[in-house]
């Protein structure tokens, strides 16, 4: 076997090989996509803020959320269905006590940006929460992110993808989110995504073979 056409085709299979893993590599590379962060960077809750006693703020039902959405892509855009925000009150998951949503919008490349609003709440038990948060503990909310994102790779879309992510927000007794850092929404399953890019890896790499030996 070792003869010398035989080692010149060893050498030329090696630098096919060579520049096809490199090929697949830099494809896999420029089309890799990663979701958008998404934050809860400020929550308030004026009737549990027990240093402002007045029965107007008392009887103030509204939260107010500033959420920031963040695409970390340095040269992809995303493009964001509408968005729907969902709030919770206490680990009651079957009863919504407020929603909100926010219209699609397309968000550039290294780009971040907030969505703030006050909401009307219903059934939260004010009373109780009040009561918990004068005592000195904290009381959970709960806010669910869900829409569709699409990657816009030069002036490509790619398709759609789910985005559903979720946080718990401990509020105090200042009717104010405790943690000072923004509070990072995640998903439930984080392990498709990197399944889904091992695929892509694989697929690229055939498609790249497949132009070599064309
Ligand atoms: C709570 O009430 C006090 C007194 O009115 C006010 O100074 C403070 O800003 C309020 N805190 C929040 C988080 O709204
Ligand atoms: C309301 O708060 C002020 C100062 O925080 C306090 O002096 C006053 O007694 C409070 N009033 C009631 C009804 O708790
Ligand atoms: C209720 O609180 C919100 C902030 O969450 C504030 O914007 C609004 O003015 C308050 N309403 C009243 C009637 O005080
Ligand atoms: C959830 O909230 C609703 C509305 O306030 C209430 O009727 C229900 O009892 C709550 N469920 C639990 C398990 O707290
Ligand atoms: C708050 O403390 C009071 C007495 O200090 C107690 O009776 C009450 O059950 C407590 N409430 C909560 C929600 O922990
Ligand atoms: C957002 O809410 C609307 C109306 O309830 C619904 O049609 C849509 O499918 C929701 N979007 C997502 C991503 O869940």
């Amino acid at each position: 076997m070792a003869e010398s056409g035989g080692a010149g085709r060893g050498n030329c299979c090696c630098s096919f090989i060579f520049t096809s893993g490199l090929t697949a590599l830099f494809l896999w590379l420029s089309l890799r996509t990663s979701k958008p962060t998404c934050s809860v960077q400020n929550f308030l809750v004026p009737s549990l803020n027990k240093t402002d006693n007045s029965t107007t703020t008392r009887n103030n039902h509204t939260i107010f959320f500033d959420i920031k959405l963040d695409n970390g892509m340095k040269d992809k855009g995303v493009h964001y269905d509408t968005i729907n925000l969902t709030f919770f009150y206490d680990q009651n998951y079957s009863f919504p006590i407020a929603t909100y949503t926010v219209p699609g919008f397309y968000q550039g490349h290294n780009k971040h940006t907030s969505r703030k609003a006050v909401v009307e709440t219903n059934g939260v038990p004010w009373e109780a929460a009040f009561e918990a948060v004068s005592n000195g503990s904290t009381v959970a909310f709960r806010v669910g992110l869900a829409t569709r994102v699409k990657f816009k790779i030069l002036v490509f879309y790619t398709k759609r993808h789910s985005l559903i992510v979720k946080a718990d927000i401990p509020v105090n007794d200042f009717g104010k989110k405790v943690n000072k850092k923004g509070i990072k929404l995640k998903s439930n399953s984080p392990h498709p995504l990197s399944h889904r890019l091992r695929l892509e890896f694989l697929g690229v790499i055939f498609i790249a073979l497949i132009i070599f030996l064309l």
